[in-house]
């Protein structure tokens, strides 16, 4: 009945994960300070949890955006297609700018991003990504901060999901083979 019953295996117990954002955060204090007042754009939907837990770890003052763009449809291979679906509210000119993502897999959707608001001018741009796949990588991008390297495996939980499900797991984990073949 639960999600939990469609979980195969756990990759990233809740515990690992609370304490790697911990980690990030304090690194990422190590870089800017009050006067960058650096604005986070979380990459929507998928970022959202690891955005505001990494958020709370955050000594600067600081700012957040969204940014929604697609690159997958409901199955779990990139389409190769990346459309900005939500564009920022506000200018980055002149800003120090943080990506926070999920997810970096074929590394497209990061390098679309990267490329289209470094055209904005900002003052800086970083990306910290929650996860990454290297054995995946088809474009190379320059990640500053990563959390954990995964194996080469659709993940769920923690903000990722599988059909728009899945998102409110509190670790990373794998779907059994039955959940994937009924959908995708
Ligand atoms: P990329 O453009 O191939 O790097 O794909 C990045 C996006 O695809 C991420 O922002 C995720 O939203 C999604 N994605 C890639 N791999 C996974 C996965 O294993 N689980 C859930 N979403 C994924
Ligand atoms: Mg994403």
């Amino acid at each position: 009945m639960g999600l939990q019953d469609d979980v195969a295996r756990v990759l990233i117990t809740e515990d690992e994960l609370q304490t790697r954002v911990a980690e990030l955060g304090w690194a990422i204090n190590e870089v800017y300070n009050d006067d960058d007042r650096p604005l986070l754009v979380c990459v929507l939907k998928g970022a959202f949890i690891f955005l505001a837990d990494l958020t709370r770890h955050l000594a600067m003052r600081h700012e957040v955006d969204f940014m929604e763009v697609s690159s997958y449809g409901a199955g779990t291979e990139s389409t190769g297609v990346v459309r900005i679906l939500l564009d920022l509210e506000q200018s980055i000119e002149g800003r120090h700018v943080l990506i926070v993502e999920d997810i970096v897999d074929s590394g497209r959707t990061l390098a679309y991003m990267a490329r289209n608001l470094q055209t904005r001018g900002p003052a800086s741009l970083r990306i910290c990504a929650l996860l990454s796949k290297p054995a995946r990588r088809e474009v190379d991008v320059e990640l500053d901060w990563v959390g954990f390297e995964v194996p080469n495996e659709f993940v769920v939980g923690y903000g990722l999901d599988y059909a728009e499900e899945y998102r409110s797991l509190p670790f990373i984990g794998v779907l059994k083979e039955e959940v994937y073949a009924k959908s995708g």
